[in-house]
C-alpha cells in the first residue's frame, strides 16, 4: 500500500520516510508542493530516493496559490487578529488539494504530514484532506504513539541507523515557513515576548526599516475588478506581481510584523512575519475600495473580511461558509478598478495618488461650496430625524431626574 508524504527535504520529513516503511510497511511516495519557497527545492529528487522514497513529485502550484487562494483573501482584506496576513494558513488548503490529487493518481490509501501536534498546520492539512477525501487515512507521526524520536539528534540517529547519512544542518534556527506570499519565523529568542527580535539574524525577504535606502521609491499598480494587473506599467500574472512587490517591499523594509497570536489549539505563540509584497498589495486594494465602495458595503465587508480571516486561519477553506463569504466579497469587487500610486520609504507605504473610473468621490460635493446636489439647509431636517431617538431619551432622563 502507498502513502503520500508531504515532503520538504528537511530533517523531519526525511526521517519520516524510513519510519513509514518500518512502522507501516508503506511504499512512500514523496510529494513536495512548491508554492514559492524557492531554492529549498534543489537536489530534492536524489535526497528523497536516497532516503528510501519510491518516487518524488515536485508540484509547482504558485499560480494557483496566487489566483485561487491569495487573491480572494486580499479582496476580503483577510487579516488575522489585525496583523497576520495568513501566508502559511492560505497555502495549506492548496497543498492539501494537490496531495489528495496525487494520492488518487497513485492509488494511495494514506497521506502523511510532518506538522507537530501543537500547531495550526496539522488542523489545516487535516480538515482540508477530510473535506476532499474523507476515505483517506491521515498519518501525523508527531502525534503517533509509534513515533518515539523526540529531538533533532534522535532524528539524525534514526536516519543513520537506516542507512541515511545526510549533512543536516544541526545549528539551532528559527522554525520557518516560506512561500510566495510570506515567510514566518517562530522559535529561538522570539519564544519570549520580552525579547527584541534579532532582525539582522532573522530577516530573509528584506531589510529592517533602518537599513532601508534613504531615498524613497515610487510604485504604481493597476487593478481590474479587484485583481492586480500591472506594476509600474508592466502587465504581469498575479504570482509575478507578488514577486515584484516582494522585491520592492523587502528593499524598503515594508511588511515586517511581530505578533503574539492565538493559535486554534489554545496557546498563544509569538512570531515575526515578513510579507513585503502582500502588505503593499492589500494596502493598494484597500485604497481603491475607499474610492469605489459605498459606506454600507464597506461596513459589511469589514465583517466578512474578519470572518474570512478566521475561516482561513482555522483551516476551514473547503467549506460552504468560505464559498459564501468569498461570493459576497467577489460581488463587491466589480468596480474595484483603477490605479494606485505609493511611495515606499523605510517601512512606510505613503499614498501618492489614486484614481478610478468608478470613483464615488465627488470633489464638488466634498468641497465647501454649495451646489445643486447638496444644500446645507437639508442637513437641518436630517439631523432632527437622525438625532430624534437620543434627544427623546435625554428629555426623558431630564424629567426623571426632576421627579
Ligand atoms: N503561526 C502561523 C500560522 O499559524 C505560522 C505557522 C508556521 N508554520 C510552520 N510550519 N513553520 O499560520
Ligand atoms: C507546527 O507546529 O507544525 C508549526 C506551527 C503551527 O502549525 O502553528
Amino acid at each position: 500500500e502507498k502513502v503520500i508524504l508531504a515532503y520538504s527535504g528537511g530533517l523531519d520529513t526525511t526521517a519520516i520516510i524510513p519510519w513509514l516503511k518500518e512502522t507501516y510497511d508503506y511504499d512512500v511516495v514523496c510529494c513536495c508542493i512548491d508554492c514559492g519557497q524557492g531554492k529549498e527545492l534543489e537536489g530534492l529528487e536524489e535526497r528523497a530516493q536516497y532516503s528510501g522514497a519510491s518516487k518524488l513529485y515536485i508540484e509547482d502550484i504558485c499560480d494557483e496559490f496566487a489566483e485561487d487562494y491569495i487573491i480572494p483573501c486580499v479582496q476580503a482584506g483577510a487579516v488575522y487578529e489585525n496583523k497576520y496576513l495568513l501566508g502559511t494558513a492560505m497555502a495549506r488548503p492548496g497543498i492539501a488539494k494537490k496531495l489528495v490529487e496525487i494520492a488518487r493518481k497513485e492509488g494511495a490509501v494514506a497521506i502523511c504530514h510532518g506538522a507537530t501536534g501543537k500547531g495550526n498546520d496539522q488542523i489545516r492539512f487535516e480538515l482540508s484532506i477530510k473535506a476532499l477525501a474523507p476515505d483517506i487515512k491521515i498519518i501525523a507521526p508527531w502525534r503517533d504513539p509509534k513515533w518515539t524520536i523526540d529531538s533533532r539528534e534522535g532524528e539524525v540517529e534514526y536516519c543513520k541507523a537506516h542507512g541515511i547519512d545526510l549533512p543536516f544542518a544541526m545549528d539551532q534556527s528559527y522554525s520557518r515557513d516560506c512561500n510566495l506570499w510570506h515567510i514566518s519565523h517562530e522559535g529561538l529568542e522570539l519564544e519570549n515576548p520580552a525579547n527584541e527580535p534579532n532582525y539582522d539574524h532573522l530577516l530573509v525577504l528584506g531589510v529592517s526599516p533602518e537599513k532601508a535606502p534613504d531615498e524613497p521609491e515610487y510604485v504604481t499598480m493597476t487593478f481590474e475588478s479587484g485583481v492586480p494587473k500591472t506594476v509600474n506599467g508592466k502587465e504581469m500574472k498575479v504570482a509575478d506581481i507578488i514577486r515584484e512587490l516582494n522585491r520592492l517591499g523587502g528593499k524598503h523594509g515594508i511588511g515586517i510584523i511581530d505578533i503574539v497570536e492565538n493559535r486554534v489549539v489554545g496557546m498563544k505563540s509569538r512570531g515575526v512575519y515578513e510579507t513585503p509584497g502582500g502588505t503593499i498589495l492589500l494596502e493598494a486594494q484597500k485604497q481603491l475600495e475607499e474610492l469605489t465602495l459605498d459606506r454600507a458595503t464597506m461596513d459589511v465587508k469589514k465583517d466578512m473580511g474578519n470572518r474570512m480571516a478566521q475561516i482561513v486561519y482555522e483551516g476551514k477553506w473547503f467549506t460552504p461558509l468560505r464559498e459564501a463569504v468569498q461570493a459576497f466579497v467577489e460581488s463587491t469587487q466589480k468596480y474595484v478598478t483603477g490605479e494606485v500610486k505609493f511611495k515606499l520609504y523605510k517601512g512606510n507605504i505613503i499614498k501618492a495618488g489614486t484614481t478610478s473610473p468608478y470613483s464615488l468621490y465627488s470633489e464638488s460635493l466634498a468641497s465647501f461650496t454649495t451646489g445643486d446636489l447638496y444644500d446645507h439647509h437639508d442637513a437641518d431636517g436630517f439631523i432632527t430625524l437622525f438625532g430624534l431617538p437620543l434627544k427623546v431619551r435625554a428629555m426623558r432622563m431630564q424629567e426623571l431626574a426632576k421627579e
